[in-house]
């Protein structure tokens, strides 16, 4: 940065200080506000002056994260931003929940958060509406480069990058390994295991998995339809009512009579809760949950074996992993974007990454990380499983996601409480979304 620009910078830093204060703002808004364009990352020179001259505090608005990454990412980069504070606002574990809450303080114009993290199924409907800064020249086409395309797709709307990508998730079949020689390639199989171990007594269910009427709830019940050979979009037309679906939807439900009573009211940390304390012989669930099943605590700790989700009758080769993951986005009227960047580049960077790997048992979005041996390390099955992790499949991308994600809820939840059919289930969605999509 050169001087004037470094003075015009320092200018602008202390009048917004002495208008926070003045203002007596909360968070200590005080950082430069610049946009992106002003101050394009990458360049370490102009981001760490502008982001150090005076301390500020910005605020990450994240779901609960029941591993020590995010206290220990916040830690890492406070040490190495002495001059920025990371207000981290916890927010709840269901997806859906931090969407509402998102959704209602971004339309009124809230500045209290600074990043957001989003779900990849979210970049769509916020870009559209505005809510989030676009990050194209804070994230430079050279650097993106090194990251997985699918998760920088998922940041990318309208041929802008509207976040970046923080992890990205991928179903996985958790198994105890020390209760069968090898994991069920099909859901027939892990039925039928499932219920002779419970049937011995080695088990009190045989599976546990999310079925709560939520987002999580889609995931999975994405994971049987695409492993069946069923679709939900092909273009923007509907093609759910299919017969693969429908016999999709009927093995998912044969699922809840080896699963506990309560399963349709299970997020995934219900689920991991009984899968660790030894409850259930195979869970579904993200890979976060491989540093929780090995940590101390848990009474299955190196007893658990992850393999690909199984396939259904139509399936193809190996059952197919529904796509998650998180990303991070700048709020468009936040008062800090450039300190708010340098945490986003921190997090991304092969430091705060290696945090994310290792403690929080997440996929990496940086390329260069699935050869790491300190990250293969501590999640061995990275290596064995990279193509199928990579490879898992969306859900619909759509600004009109929310809804047809409600309407997946409603009908599948429905249909594995008894009120319907997976017939109907399957024609009031297709109804549904096709409306939705016409609009
Ligand atoms: C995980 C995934 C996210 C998904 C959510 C559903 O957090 O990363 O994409 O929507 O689970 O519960």
């Amino acid at each position: 940065m050169n001087k004037r620009l470094l003075a015009l910078v320092l200018a602008v830093v202390m009048l917004m200080f002495v208008f926070s204060a003045c203002g007596g703002s909360e968070t200590a808004d005080n950082g430069t506000g610049d946009n992106a364009a002003e101050t394009p990352s990458g360049s370490e020179e102009t981001g760490d002056t502008t982001a150090s001259e005076q301390p500020v505090t910005i605020t990450l608005a994240q779901g609960k994260d029941v591993t020590d990454a995010t206290e220990n990412t916040i830690q890492a980069f406070e040490t190495k931003y002495p001059n920025i504070k990371v207000n981290f606002q916890e927010m709840p574990s269901e997806s859906d929940q931090q969407h509402n809450s998102y959704v209602t303080a971004l339309s009124a114009g809230d500045d209290s958060v600074d990043v957001y993290s989003i779900d990849v199924v979210w970049p769509a409907e916020f870009a559209a509406a505005g809510w989030v800064e676009p990050l194209d020249d804070y994230f430079p086409q050279s650097e993106r480069e090194k990251y997985l395309q699918g998760p920088i797709q998922s940041c990318t709307y309208d041929g802008k990058l509207y976040a970046a990508p923080f992890f990205t998730d991928a179903g996985l079949l958790y198994y105890r390994k020390d209760l069968m020689p090898t994991p069920p390639e099909t859901w027939d199989e892990l039925y039928n295991i499932g219920k002779q171990l419970m049937d011995e007594g080695k088990v009190e269910y045989g599976f546990v998995f999310q079925a709560n009427q939520y987002e999580g709830l889609v995931c999975d019940a994405l994971e049987y339809i695409h492993s069946n050979n069923g679709k939900v979009l092909d273009g923007s037309n509907v093609v759910l009512n299919s017969e693969n679906t429908i016999e999709a939807l009927d093995i998912f439900k044969k699922m809840l009579d080896i699963a506990p009573e309560g399963v349709t009211t299970y997020i995934e940390n219900d689920s991991l809760v009984a899968f660790q304390e030894g409850r259930a012989a195979f869970m579904r669930n993200w890979p976060y949950a491989w540093a929780v099943v090995n940590s101390d605590e848990s009474k299955v700790k190196d007893k658990v074996g992850i393999a690909p989700i199984p396939k259904g009758p139509k399936g193809d080769a190996t059952g197919k992993a529904t796509l998650g993951g998180w990303n991070l986005a700048i709020n468009k009227n936040s008062k800090n974007k450039d300190a708010a960047w340098k945490f986003v580049e921190f997090v991304i960077s092969e430091e705060g990454q290696k945090i994310q790997a290792i403690d929080g048992g997440h996929l990496p979005v940086l390329q260069s990380l699935y050869e790491d041996p300190d990250v293969i390390k501590a999640n061995p099955y990275f290596e064995s499983m990279y193509d199928v992790l990579i490879n898992a499949l969306p859900r619909p991308v759509s600004p009109f996601y929310p809804q047809i994600s409600e309407s997946m809820q409603i009908n599948i939840h429905k249909f594995l409480m008894g009120e319907f059919d997976a017939k109907a289930s399957v024609e009031n969605m297709t109804k549904e979304i096709g409306e939705i999509l016409a609009q």
